[in-house]
């Protein structure tokens, strides 16, 4: 594999025992995928920060990175954590894991990482464009930025992506190449797609249909939002298939069929009906009890038209006592938020804005002592991870279906 002088010098040491290892593992793993060189990065997203996902492992290598002195060299956000400290006792965080993960988030704030907390970085200034190469983690932000924005990166874990924050490169592989970015399957996409949801539907749809496949959707308006092409991005992710699709007239790189495809012909043809989408709704909407305890928006983290629109949803209505309804978003949009008066708006109603953190990150130890047995969701997303929480079933709806059943407590 050919390094450049810079690269060289960082392999052997000269920038440092941490710097040296990172680009240690950089280059195996460049030279296990056959990359013939590193090419520099214009940004990282780090998917594990949180305390509940990290294992002693990943914890004492960012605590080590931290101690080292080390800083990132490459444009750098981060995934959500597993606490909301500006109110982590409302939320019954157990105080020991609000204080294991201040010692991460303290180490991350130290090698220069942009506190983003939050797995929409897109939405908060992580904004790469089209062609551009990127290390990114967390499947559905990575998925969004090879489809949605058109930059260019595989899926990164912990490790490898703070091995890109730390030395600014990455190995020319995979979703790096034209290559790989083909599409193979189209999937005429004939369903009435009304919401977010839906998308969502249709990405979990396609992922398990298409498994390893790059689909091409054809047929997806060009009026689509950004919240919609997030969830779609998330539900193919929340299945573990490709890091790509193409949606035809809307991906960068694939203004037409012909462009998605390349030279090859698609090897299935789908079709996603109306039959497609209720089926999906249903088989994710696990839970067997119509009693409703725990309502969640924003996964992946809401952007501020989301909240916005939770809001007028909400307004004057109040959501019932035993119920708890999240909205999780970063940081900035809260401040939107605040500002906007979504905040007053959803917190009058009963609701919660929550900030950095989301229900599967979370510590399951906060999930456990809440007793909830399930979880109201638009996210298939969602509503595929929880199935990794003991006790808790998912209802999956539309948007105001959600709400209307925060209000009245009972799914319908
Ligand atoms: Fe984000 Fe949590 Fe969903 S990290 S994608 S809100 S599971």
């Amino acid at each position: 594999m050919h390094l450049t002088v810079e690269e060289e010098r960082m392999l052997n040491g000269e920038c440092g025992e941490v710097v040296q290892k990172m680009m240690g593992l950089l280059v195996a793993m460049g030279e296990a995928f056959d990359a013939t060189r590193m090419i520099p990065v214009n940004s990282v997203h780090v998917p594990a920060v949180a305390l509940s996902t990290l294992r002693q492992g990943g914890k004492k290598l960012i605590e080590d990175i931290a101690g080292s002195g080390a800083r990132v060299k490459a444009f750098t956000t981060v995934n959500p954590s597993s606490t909301d400290d500006s109110q982590w006792q409302e939320l019954g965080i157990p105080e020991a894991d609000a204080l294991e993960q201040g010692k991460v988030t303290e180490a991350i704030h130290s090698i220069g990482a942009v506190p983003t907390y939050t797995c929409s970085p897109y939405l908060i200034g992580n904004l790469p464009r089209f062609g551009q190469h990127i290390a990114w983690g967390e499947a559905s932000a990575v998925v969004f930025a090879n489809s949605v924005l058109g930059a260019r990166t595989n899926p990164e874990g912990g490790p490898s992506a703070l091995a890109s924050a730390l030395t600014g490169r990455t190995p020319l592989y995979g979703l790096h190449l034209d290559k790989a970015r083909l599409g193979e399957v189209l999937v005429l996409v004939k369903a009435e797609l009304k919401e977010a949801a839906d998308y969502g539907a249709l990405g979990y749809w396609t992922g398990y249909t298409c498994k390893e496949l790059t689909p091409v959707f054809v047929g997806i308006p060009h009026q689509v939002t950004e919240g919609e092409l997030k969830m779609l991005s998330n539900g193919i992710a929340c299945i573990c298939s490709p890091a790509l699709f193409h949606a035809v007239g809307i991906t960068p790189e694939a203004q037409s069929e012909e462009k998605a495809l390349g030279s090859q012909k698609a090897i299935d043809i789908l079709e996603f009906g109306d039959n497609d989408l209720s089926e999906t709704i249903l088989r994710l909407s696990r839970a067997t009890t119509r009693d409703v305890s725990w309502v969640a928006f924003g996964c992946p983290h809401c952007s501020i038209s989301e909240v916005m629109e939770i809001a007028g949803l909400l307004n004057g209505k109040r959501v019932n006592s035993n119920i708890e309804l999240w909205v999780c978003i970063s940081r900035p949009v809260k401040a939107l938020s605040d500002r906007m008066g979504c905040t007053e708006v959803i917190e009058q109603a009963g609701g919660r804005i929550v900030s950095e953190t989301c229900p599967i990150v979370i510590t399951r130890e906060t999930i456990k002592q809440k007793g909830f047995q399930s979880i109201t969701t638009n996210s298939s997303a969602l509503a595929t991870y929880i199935n990794s929480v003991p006790g808790i079933a998912p209802h999956l709806g539309r948007l105001k279906q959600c709400v209307d059943a925060a209000v009245s407590g009972t799914w319908r």
